[in-house]
């Protein structure tokens, strides 16, 4: 099987992603917001997903959760969570995964916390739901729950309706009831963006401490290559909807395969500065889903570019053990070099 670029080593992985295609219906056709993403995640391990905005990060965690708005819909590939294909599960099996083996937590509590319930209220309902508990255990466990995640005054808290908190701790209780069932994988979309730097550390720590102790995995969403080299051992780089790299943060953070990995780092102002180089921005933008370029979707804004970029889509090299890119430049055979381009329709 052509495992999208992936060694087909995934019995391991807790989740493995295998040529995703997202395409959403909208005004002016069909169109794919991600395609041929491939990717592993292992038990106990912490995967950031990271690229630009736009790159399909939110698309592939939302696909993985079967919660897609409704003109989204996965059209290619597997989603293999624990062995078995969920890409195409009934909502109802959907549901009792969800929370119960996957939870995911939003940059804003609001699209999870409801306004018009109190935190014990909402952390008693999702116990409920998968366990058969009395209101009395349940509110023990919510406040153990909360008291685990480092919310101060926890007892009181619990009758406390999601505007009398800070938004730290609305992202604690979310936390709290992301982790009530003890998920084998948590997926945590740009979760703490909103909050000031200070509060940020705090729920950073918070949940890399909570998925030592539980064993969970983590598929973490981000823009920030800092936040990666904090918490991720592998990262995974989406361009224009694709996967264009991957590998362990250390050796893709230090070597770079990929054109656009290496500008993304040269763009980050701690990371130019640590290098010596010149703090550059990225130029040009990412190309519309309606205008993708047919061979390599970087080569308009790759200072790299050549002949073939612009006519043949790159394939994925491997590169090692859990290591690939998808880049003319990172095919170890240079065997492109040899062989005429072939023009893709
Ligand atoms: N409901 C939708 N209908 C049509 N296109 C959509 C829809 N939702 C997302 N897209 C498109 O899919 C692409 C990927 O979007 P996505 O939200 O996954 O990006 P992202 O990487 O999460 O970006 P950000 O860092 O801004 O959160 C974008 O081009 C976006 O416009
Ligand atoms: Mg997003």
């Amino acid at each position: 099987m052509d495992t999208g670029g992936l060694h087909a080593e995934t019995s391991d992985a807790v989740l493995s992603v295998r040529q995703l295609r997202t395409e959403f219906a909208t005004r002016h056709g069909q169109v794919a917001a991600v395609s041929d993403v491939s990717f592993d995640v292992r038990p106990g391990e912490t995967v950031a997903l990271v690229g630009e905005s736009g790159s399909g990060k939110t698309v592939t965690a939302l696909s993985i959760m079967h919660l897609l708005e409704s003109t989204g819909s996965i059209a290619g590939g597997e989603v293999i969570f624990e062995g078995r294909d969920i890409a195409h599960l009934e909502e109802r099996e959907m549901r009792s995964l969800r929370g119960e083996k996957i939870a995911m937590i939003f940059q804003d509590p609001s699209t999870c916390l409801d306004p018009l319930f109190t935190v014990e209220h909402q952390l008693a309902e999702m116990l409920h739901l998968h366990r058969d508990i009395t209101d009395a255990e349940a509110r023990t466990r919510a406040l153990e729950l909360l008291r685990h995640v480092g919310m101060p005054d926890a007892e009181a808290r619990l009758d406390t309706y999601q505007h009398k908190l800070s938004g730290g701790q609305r992202q604690r209780v979310m936390i709290a009831m992301a982790l009530a069932l003890s998920p084998s994988l948590l997926i945590a979309d740009e979760p703490t963006t909103a909050l000031d730097v200070t509060v940020q550390a705090q729920i950073l720590d918070l949940l890399r401490t909570l998925a030592d102790e539980t064993g969970a995995a983590i598929l973490f969403v981000t823009h920030d290559l800092g936040v990666v080299a904090e918490m991720a051992d592998r990262v995974v780089v989406m361009y224009a909807g694709q996967v264009i790299e991957q590998g362990r943060v250390r050796e893709v953070l230090k070597t770079p395969q990929h054109p656009y990995t290496a500008a993304l780092l040269n763009s980050m102002p701690g990371n130019a500065a640590m290098t010596g180089q010149r703090l550059e921005a990225i130029d040009g933008s990412v190309p519309s889903l309606f205008n993708m370029p047919h061979a390599c979707r970087f080569a308009p804004r790759c200072k790299h570019a050549f002949d073939r970029c612009t006519v043949e889509p790159p394939p994925v090299h491997e590169l090692g053990s859990d290591r690939n890119a998808r880049c003319w430049l990172s095919d170890p055979s240079e065997s492109w070099r040899r062989q005429p381009a072939e023009v893709s329709t």
